[in-house]
């Protein structure tokens, strides 16, 4: 073929490929949101002045958890924007799940000492909070309007999340969860721009948290991995993510609970935490969030507590649509033997989480809560307007949820 015939060639073929992009339906895509930036290791803290001077910070409004400040685990930090000159104003206002009223108190904080910067230091409840407070300081705007799922403001003042827990994954998901002012309830905010662009995650910071914490934690990001895992909408790249972390679980958890200064295993949990978060905030959770939302706020359940009472219970309910999910989440939990079916399988996975559970301390159901039988019907029909309903691989409807509940309140079970 001569040089002509050739470029006409080219031209055609370029043109079928055009027209054929053009006419593609997108179908099956995934996006995925994670932080700008991550140091992660031990001592990583000892770098933060360092991160932030580099991104041009000149001042850091800090909304941290009460008691790991007065634990001295912020003097680190402290010495370092020191040394790099950015100016820090801690604000340790953080001692239980927060609320409307701290999200209003900081942002007009973060107002009147123009602040451009906003850095989470704690558990998911500081996290949470530094979250809500940058992106309300940064566009004026309530919870409820930033609830809203067309809500347009975006975030100017950067974000930063240092973890003190290894659980919920806040550090790198695009969620926020806040108590209502009655503190019955939880807004359950989902915002592109709640995604941290700098996460700095150091195990260093995890090894004073009292065993309990570091299991129902723990037993959190656990929650996060299978539910992402089985998720309605999960991707290859959250499915890879949330079953290496279920693996790590599996391994670091009881080790962890069992001697909280090992900072190799609690390495392993802040990782499987992080990764967890990345899975579940690309892909979804499940019913068991939907409804320890709920039970959390009215009973003022820990959340990683409510999340393990209520894992088996749904995992059973979910088995129906999930079977060959929870069977590789049950190789990974390490109780598979060759010849079993991947029915038997993906039982072993759920009775393998009721395993962990009691070794680590957790109650395995809800007998020992306060938990009133006659509010099931509320809880279960707000458990259906919940964010996180909508990824739960099996259909749900109010009468499930009520009779799960049912189950989860006797103290045998008849697996
Ligand atoms: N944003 C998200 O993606 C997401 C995901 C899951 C859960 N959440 C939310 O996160 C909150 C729970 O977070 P959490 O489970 O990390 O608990 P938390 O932040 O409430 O902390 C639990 C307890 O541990 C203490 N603590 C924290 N770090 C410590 C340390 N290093 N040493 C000693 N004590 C320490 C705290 O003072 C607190 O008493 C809930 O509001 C939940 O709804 C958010
Ligand atoms: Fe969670």
């Amino acid at each position: 073929m001569n040089s002509t015939g050739q470029s006409q060639g080219n031209a055609l073929i370029e043109d079928i490929v055009t027209r054929t992009v053009d006419e593609l339906t997108p179908r099956g895509l995934f996006n995925f949101n994670a932080p700008r930036q991550t140091l992660m290791g031990e001592g990583a803290i000892l770098k933060i002045g360092e991160m932030l001077s580099q991104l041009s910070v000149s001042h850091v409004l800090v909304i941290a958890d009460r008691i790991v400040h007065e634990k001295g685990l912020m003097r680190s930090m402290q010495r370092s924007l020191e040394r790099a000159g950015v100016a820090c104003t801690i604000y340790p206002v953080i001692n239980q799940e927060p609320d409307e009223t701290v999200v209003a108190n900081a942002t007009e904080l973060l107002t009147r000492n123009h602040v451009d910067f906003v850095l989470g230091f704690g558990g998911g409840s500081a996290l949470d909070a530094a979250k809500a407070i940058a992106l309300a300081g940064s566009c004026q705007s309530s919870l409820q309007q930033m609830a809203e799922p067309g809500f347009k403001g975006r975030r100017v003042i950067g974000l930063g999340a240092v973890p003190t827990t290894a659980g919920t994954g806040s550090e790198v998901t695009d969620i926020s969860v806040i108590m209502r002012a009655d503190r019955k309830h939880k807004y359950v905010i989902k915002q592109v721009d709640l995604m941290p662009d700098l996460a700095i995650v150091d195990p260093g910071l995890m090894l004073n948290l009292p065993p309990l914490v570091t299991a129902a934690t723990g037993i959190d990001a656990l929650t996060h991995a299978i539910e992402a895992y089985a998720a309605r909408s999960s991707h290859p790249l959250a499915k890879a993510l949330a079953i290496c972390a279920v693996q790590s679980i599996a391994e670091a958890l009881p080790i962890v609970v069992g001697n909280g200064g090992d900072v190799a295993a609690r390495l392993t949990m802040a990782t499987a935490a992080y990764k967890a978060g990345l899975a579940f905030s690309n892909s979804g959770l499940g019913l068991v969030h939907a409804i320890s939302h709920q039970i959390g706020a009215r009973y003022r359940l820990a959340h990683g507590i409510a999340n393990g009472i209520l894992l088996p219970y749904v995992m059973r309910f979910n088995a129906l649509v999930c079977q060959r999910d929870y069977a590789a989440i049950a190789h990974m939990l390490g109780v598979t033997r060759t010849g079993m079916t991947e029915r038997e399988q993906c039982m072993a996975s759920i009775d393998a989480v009721r395993q962990l559970l009691s070794g680590i301390g957790l109650p395995g159901n809800l007998a020992g809560t306060n938990i009133n039988r006659d509010d099931f019907g509320a809880i279960a029909a707000e458990a259906l307007e919940d964010v996180c309903i909508r990824d739960n691989p099996r259909d749900v409807t109010e009468a499930d949820i009520v009779q799960l509940l049912e189950d989860a309140c006797r103290t045998t079970t008849n697996e």
